[in-house]
């Protein structure tokens, strides 16, 4: 079976994904501007996003991971969050820009800006690919959003069911039969 068999309807096609992470590569080079950013992507959604994020920037930046673990292979966060995976270097004093593919109920953002907070920094902000505002549990504001996207469980560009179509260029929802299936 081909991954592409399975969507149902494209949302965000690679040209557009690559226009708007071109923007924000902009935008952001400006805000962080000799700041030497640490950019926090949060795995392992977000690593597509921020692969071509930082190749958009023209400053200085350092990368680093956490991971999270608040879903199952299901499509409902479970409203429990934990940190799975650390951050590798100290952030005291340091401007952190936290990576995430997609913003939906808000409680991983929410736990895991707090728990950066926690640590000093010097400023903490949320650059997020795709915003959910609609399914909102935990109220949130990113800083920078790639686009708002309407409520369904999307697939691609990063984003998985089941751990498949991360490596979809697109992003797009998939058949219904799909996700009963699965
Ligand atoms: P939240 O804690 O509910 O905001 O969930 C955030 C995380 O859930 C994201 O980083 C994704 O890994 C996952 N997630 C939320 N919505 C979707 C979706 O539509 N497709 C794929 N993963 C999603
Ligand atoms: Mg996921």
């Amino acid at each position: 079976m081909h991954r592409d068999q399975d969507i149902e309807k494209i949302f965000f096609t690679e040209e557009q994904i690559h226009k708007r992470v071109r923007e924000l590569g902009i935008q952001l080079s400006a805000e962080y501007a000799d700041k030497n950013p640490v950019l926090v992507g949060v795995l392992k959604g977000s690593f597509v996003f921020l692969s071509d994020l930082i190749r958009a920037m023209t400053i200085h930046c350092q990368v680093e991971f956490v991971a999270c673990s608040s879903y199952g292979a299901g499509t409902e966060t479970s409203g429990q969050v934990k940190l799975t995976k650390d951050l590798g270097t100290d952030i005291t004093g340091r401007h952190v820009l936290i990576v995430e593919d997609i913003l939906d109920s808000g409680v991983t953002i929410s736990f895991l800006k707090d728990y950066i907070a926690s640590k000093n920094p010097a400023s903490v902000k949320v650059c997020t690919f795709l915003d959910k505002p609609a399914r909102r549990i935990k109220p949130f504001q990113a800083d920078y959003v790639g686009y708002a996207c309407e409520d369904a469980f999307v697939v691609g560009y990063g984003l998985d069911y089941a751990e498949r179509y991360r490596n979809l260029p697109y992003i797009g929802v998939l058949k219904p039969e799909i996700y009963t299936h699965a």
